[in-house]
């Protein structure tokens, strides 16, 4: 449009100068043609007029269009450097997703800025810490820094430094299944680097026992606050709408990041742990996979019974849908507040799964199956959208889930702009704000 106009500005000044020529032409327009048409080799005056009002008029349009000339070439200038410059709209879009992920996430500590921590060597381009230091910074693996139990052993709160608090994993490695998990994990962890997914700070070996000594995630597992003591009462609906959204945003990292894909195999809510400002974070990448490699074909059935898709447990087809289904039952856990399996008679479990389907898609059923503590606390159109999110997730057939890139950027709106979505406080109801503490109902 401007362009336009600069042209239209310039052809009305060349106008203007040809019409600005001395009165030859103008004044006596018809006399002019009299005399050039009539006896043209007999009027050399009127002809010197004619040459000069020519010569002017070559002069102004050399001059008009050198200007235009240059007026166009600096406005070609001007848009590259605009271009190179300032990133493009989706670039810009692309930073600021990025900045809302990295949003309150603090950089993982690294070792190399504790000096006084010995380390006895390299595995990679992991530190592995000296025995003797990890167990004194453990109180020699006292039971209460445990934080945790997993499959293989616990896991131990530790001081390292008397200045950086870690958690360390400790593996018994009598079985060549947890060795095998050991490598597999610093391996993968070594080369993966995401603010939603568990930063690894090193490794240590004495004897048959493995260590991993991960960032200490303050708040536990997701498993351990849905389903402990607390029974979910420190988690708000918008905070389980940004842990979701968080470990969707690792998950696709995975899948849509990673080259070769990986695949998790091992997604549930003890796997998802949280910091001291509730940014989630996944961990546990001791079953995970490279998505089309060789190994593949010959794994072993592995996962948790209320995790596992269907299609993995009968056929052992294995892909990216499988840690979709897996993350619909976490939103599923998230939503309701109840386990993936619940024992409903003593010889009797019930999955999340099977139980919820039916009433997750009737809207007047929905709210009454709503984890308690957060019951009534959100806007009932975010409540449908999240249930048909999951529902989604947990298809039988795996060509009917959405892929992870879909589910993240239908949980994007569903999250507050202070916690990394979109979602405006101003649209939040008045009673339902991120700032509201949930209602104080138990189970
Ligand atoms: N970096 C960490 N910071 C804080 N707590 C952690 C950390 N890593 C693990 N934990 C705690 O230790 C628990 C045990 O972890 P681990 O991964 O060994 O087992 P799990 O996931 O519970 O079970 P499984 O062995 O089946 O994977 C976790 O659920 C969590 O509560
Ligand atoms: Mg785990």
């Amino acid at each position: 449009m401007k362009l336009l106009l600069i042209v239209f500005i310039l052809h009305q000044l060349i106008r203007v100068l040809v019409a600005a020529d001395p009165p030859v032409s103008s004044p006596q327009p018809a006399h002019i043609t009299t005399l050039s048409t009539s006896m043209p080799a007999f009027s050399p005056g009127v002809e010197d007029k004619h040459k000069h009002s020519h010569k002017k008029l070559v002069i102004a349009l050399v001059v008009v269009s050198t200007a235009l000339a240059a007026l166009v070439l600096s406005l070609l200038c001007f848009w590259i450097y605009q271009h190179t410059k300032h990133p493009s709209k989706s670039n810009k879009k692309k930073n600021a997703q990025r900045s809302d992920a990295e949003k309150g996430v603090a950089a993982a500590p690294s070792l190399s800025k504790f000096s006084s921590v010995k380390l006895v060597g390299m595995k990679g381009s992991v530190p592995i810490i000296d025995y003797k230091q990890i167990a004194k910074d453990t109180n020699n693996f006292k039971e209460s820094n445990i934080l945790g139990e997993g499959g293989f052993g616990c896991v131990y709160k530790a001081c390292l430094d008397d200045n950086l608090d870690v958690a360390v994993k400790k593996l018994h490695c009598e079985t060549q299944i947890a060795e095998r998990e050991f490598e597999n994990e610093v391996d993968l962890l070594s080369k993966i680097q995401h603010p939603n997914i568990i930063s690894l700070l090193g490794c240590s070996i004495d004897g048959n026992t493995r260590f991993i000594v991960y960032e200490l995630m303050q708040n536990g597992s997701l498993e351990a606050q849905l389903h402990g003591p607390s029974h979910g009462s420190a988690l708000t609906w918008h905070m389980r709408m940004k842990i979701a959204l968080d470990t969707a945003r690792g998950l696709e990292y995975l899948h849509e990041h990673c080259y070769p894909p990986v695949i998790h195999r091992d997604m549930k809510s003890s796997n998802i742990l949280l910091d001291a400002k509730f940014n989630a974070k996944l961990s546990d990448f001791g079953l995970a996979i490279i998505d089309g490699s060789q190994s593949k074909k010959n794994i072993k059935l592995s996962g948790t019974l209320g995790y596992v898709a269907p299609e993995y447990l009968l056929d052992g087809e294995l892909t990216d849908k499988s840690d979709v289904y897996a993350f619909g039952v976490v939103l599923l856990e998230l939503l309701l507040g109840r386990k993936p399996v619940e024992k409903v008679a003593p010889a009797q479990c019930q999955s999340i799964v099977t139980w919820a389907i039916p009433q997750l898609t009737d809207r007047s059923k929905l709210p009454n199956i709503v984890d308690p503590v957060i019951r009534n606390t959100m806007d009932p159109k975010h409540l449908y959208q999240v249930a048909a999110v999951a529902v989604l997730c947990v298809q039988p057939e795996p060509s009917y889930r959405p892929l992870i890139t879909d589910v993240l950027h239908s949980l994007v709106p569903l999250v507050t702009t202070e916690l990394g979505g979109t979602l405006r406080v101003s649209q939040v109801p008045k009673h339902v704000s991120s700032a509201d503490p949930p209602l104080n109902t138990s189970h």
